[in-house]
């Protein structure tokens, strides 16, 4: 069977998709920055032949899945920013990302790594994403714990490796249980996504879809028919801008709707 198609995730504000060829121009400008040398591992000076290389590793399907990368983009689906996970084939991943220079501070790569670990998390079956970070960058740790990943107050000593160099690190990790919503917690107007009024039933509806039960459970669950189930999902997708179920149990939890189960 051919490998799915990789997903592309949204909050109706910031949008994930997979790498394409034509972002090489922008990826090689957003990683001259000095901070994304200081803080990332991409390759030093860094010009487009880097940038065609990333891609290269990550067009196909099959390339995707073995280290699921995604462009983060607004509105012109252009890069501003990339999030990857490195999974261990265990249950684990490491979670890596950037966020070009012009758009930072405005809650953009929080809503990033949110939706793509909500997705990780809840559809593709990680049971925890693992953070490290060189120690000094507070960005990145603030970021972090935004999402909800719990950082430990010691540093991992020569944790990671730098340019040829062991360096300390600072670590953390995130649960599915651990994930906030970006209306959870003091988030500044600036970050937060548009507000989405759901029913009472399209509420319960996407409650049991996130718990992961088909049409025909819901309709038991609630003593409705399962055609009304469905048309019911087909307004929830509709008000959330979903594709598929699993679209909408993403968006849903990034926009602090529903929850996954504890
Ligand atoms: C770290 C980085 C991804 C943050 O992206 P961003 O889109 O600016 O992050 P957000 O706007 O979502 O901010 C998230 C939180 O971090 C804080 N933050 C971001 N950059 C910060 C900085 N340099 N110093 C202190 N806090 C910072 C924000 O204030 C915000 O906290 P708040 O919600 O309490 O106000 C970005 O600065 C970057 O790409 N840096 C270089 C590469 C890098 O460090 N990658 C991570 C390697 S582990």
């Amino acid at each position: 069977m051919p490998p799915e198609t990789p997903p592309i995730l949204s909050d109706g504000r910031v949008t994930l998709r997979p790498p394409a060829s034509s972002d090489a121009f922008d990826i090689a400008e957003g990683c001259q920055d000095p901070e994304i040398m200081r803080w990332t591992t991409v390759p030093s000076p860094y010009d487009i032949s880097d940038a065609r290389t990333f891609l290269n590793d990550r067009l196909t399907p099959t390339q995707w899945w073995r280290n699921p990368t995604w462009v983060i983009t607004e509105a012109d689906n252009r890069w501003i920013g990339t999030v990857d996970l490195r999974p261990d084939g265990q249950g684990a991943a490491e979670i890596g990302y950037m966020i070009a220079p012009g758009h930072r501070g405005r809650g953009v790569g929080t809503a990033a790594i949110r939706l793509a670990c909500t997705w990780a998390l809840s559809q593709w079956g990680l049971q925890v994403i693992t953070w490290k970070a060189f120690t000094g960058n507070v960005g990145s740790r603030a970021l972090a714990q935004r999402v909800g990943f719990r950082i430990h107050s010691e540093t991992l000593r020569l944790g990671l490796a730098h340019r040829g160099q062991r360096v300390d690190s600072w670590y953390g990790e995130l649960l599915a249980t651990d994930l906030t919503s970006p209306h959870s917690s003091a988030l500044s107007s600036r970050a937060k996504a548009p507000a989405v009024a759901l029913t009472r039933r399209e509420q319960q509806v996407l409650n049991l879809i996130a718990a992961g039960e088909p049409n025909r459970a819901i309709a038991q669950s609630l003593g409705i028919s399962e055609n009304t189930v469905k048309n019911h999902v087909r307004a929830l997708l509709e008000k959330l801008h979903a594709r598929s179920r699993t679209d909408a149990v993403v968006r849903g939890v990034s926009l602090g709707l529903t929850q996954l189960p504890h």
